[in-house]
C-alpha cells in the first residue's frame, strides 16, 4: 500500500462521511468535559437574558472538535452560523460584506483565524468590540470613510496555532477554550457511536483497538473506523472484532501506537540525527522540513503527553520510551534530562 494512500486516508477532513458523524448537540459531544460544561453554561446564561453570546475562541490540535463545537453553539443558541476561514478573507471589504449580512445573534465562524491578514484583523477589532466597521469608499482625493453599524453578532474563532494570535485579538474574546487530546475510553465511545450511525457491528475490544491507534484524535478515530469497516465488509462478514481491527490497521501500516509519519520522522530525527538531543526547535524543524510553530503546537503536544519527548531548557530530548519504540537501547537518564 502506498504511503500516499495512507496519508490520504488519515488526513481526509470534513468529507461527507465526517459531517454525518459530527455530533450536532452538546449531549452527543463526547469528552472535553470542562470545555463543554463552560460553554453550556455560557449559552444558558446568554439565552436566559435574551442576550447575544459573547465571542468564543477555540484552540488546540487538528481534529479535536473545534469546528464541531462552533456548529453546536449555533444549534444551542438557535441562531444561524456562517462559516469562513482566515486565508479566504483577503481584504477588509470581504469581512465587511460578511458582517453586514448577519442577523442579530448570528455566529460568524472564522476557522484558522491565525491566518487572517493584519489589515483585516484590525477591522475585526472594532467589529468585535463596538459592532461597527469603517469602510473606505472611493479612491484618491475623494476617498472617505463610512461607518456601518453591524448587528450584534458572535464571533467563534478556531485555531491550531494560538501562539500566533496577537494579544489584542485574543483579549477581545469573552471566552477561550483549549481542547485536549481524548482518552482511549472517550475515543472508544466516539467509535461506538460512529459505528452505530454507519450501521456496522463492532465489539468493544474492536473499538478499543481502533481507539488505541487514533492519536487521541476523534477525526483519526472516525477515519480509521471507516477503513476497518471496509476491511470487515470484504474480509470478515461486516463484523469488527479486535483481530479484524488489528489486521485492517496493520494493512494500513498504522503503528500500534497510532503515530503518524511526521510523528515518527520527528522522533527518528531527535534520536538518530541529534543523538537523542537536546536539539533546538528550529534545528529540528529544518531537519524534518516542517515549520517550528506547527511542530510545537500540532505534533509535539501529543508526543510529550505520551512520554516520547521531553522539553528541556536546552531543547527537545528523546526519552527511553522513544528509544525503545525505535528499537534503540535505552540510555538511562542523561545530564539534560536531570536538569
Ligand atoms: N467530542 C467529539 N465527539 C464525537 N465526535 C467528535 C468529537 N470531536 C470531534 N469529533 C469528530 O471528529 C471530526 C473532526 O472534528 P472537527 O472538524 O470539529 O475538528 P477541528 O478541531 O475543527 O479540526 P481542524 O483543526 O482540523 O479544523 C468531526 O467531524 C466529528 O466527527
Ligand atoms: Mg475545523
Amino acid at each position: 500500500m502506498s504511503e500516499r494512500f495512507v496519508t490520504e486516508v488519515l488526513s481526509k477532513a470534513d468529507t461527507e462521511f465526517d459531517v454525518s458523524l459530527r455530533p450536532a448537540r452538546f449531549s452527543e459531544f463526547v469528552g472535553q468535559e470542562k470545555v463543554r460544561a463552560r460553554l453550556e453554561l455560557f449559552v444558558e446564561a446568554a439565552r436566559g437574558r435574551g442576550d447575544v453570546l459573547d465571542h468564543v475562541l477555540l484552540f488546540g490540535p487538528p481534529g479535536l472538535g473545534k469546528t464541531t463545537l462552533a456548529y453546536i453553539l449555533a444549534d444551542a443558541m438557535g441562531v444561524n452560523i456562517k462559516a469562513t476561514s482566515g486565508p479566504v478573507i483577503d481584504k477588509p471589504g470581504d469581512l465587511a460584506g460578511m458582517l453586514t449580512n448577519l442577523e442579530r445573534g448570528d455566529i460568524l465562524f472564522i476557522d484558522e483565524i491565525h491566518r487572517l491578514q493584519k489589515t483585516v484583523e484590525e477591522y475585526l477589532y472594532a467589529a468585535m468590540e463596538d459592532f461597527v466597521i469603517d469602510i473606505i469608499i472611493d479612491q484618491g482625493p475623494n476617498a472617505r470613510s463610512v461607518r456601518l453599524n453591524l448587528p450584534r453578532f458572535t464571533l467563534v474563532a478556531a485555531t491550531t496555532r494560538s501562539g500566533l494570535l496577537s494579544g489584542a485579538l485574543r483579549s477581545r474574546f469573552g471566552m477561550s477554550n483549549r481542547l485536549d487530546y481524548y482518552s482511549e475510553g472517550e475515543l472508544e465511545r466516539i467509535i461506538g457511536r460512529s459505528a452505530q450511525i454507519l450501521g456496522v457491528e463492532i465489539e468493544a475490544e474492536g473499538a478499543l483497538e481502533i481507539a488505541r491507534r487514533s492519536r487521541g484524535t476523534p477525526r483519526i478515530a472516525n477515519n480509521l473506523l471507516r477503513w476497518v469497516r471496509d476491511y470487515a465488509q470484504v474480509k470478515a462478514d461486516n463484523r469488527i472484532t479486535r483481530a479484524v481491527a488489528d489486521q485492517a490497521l496493520v494493512m494500513l501500516d498504522i503503528d500500534e501506537n497510532g503515530l503518524d509519519e511526521m510523528d515518527k520522522r520527528i522522533l527518528e530525527t531527535v534520536v538518530f540525527k541529534f543523538s537523542g538531543g537536546p536539539v533546538g526547535l528550529n534545528s529540528l524543524a529544518v531537519s524534518v522540513g516542517e515549520e517550528p510553530g506547527t511542530i510545537e503546537e500540532v505534533y509535539e503536544p501529543y508526543l510529550i503527553q505520551e512520554g516520547y519527548l521531553k522539553r528541556t531548557p536546552q531543547g527537545r530530548v528523546a526519552t527511553d520510551r522513544c528509544r525503545s519504540l525505535l528499537g534503540v537501547k535505552p540510555q538511562g537518564p542523561q545530564q539534560s534530562e536531570l536538569l
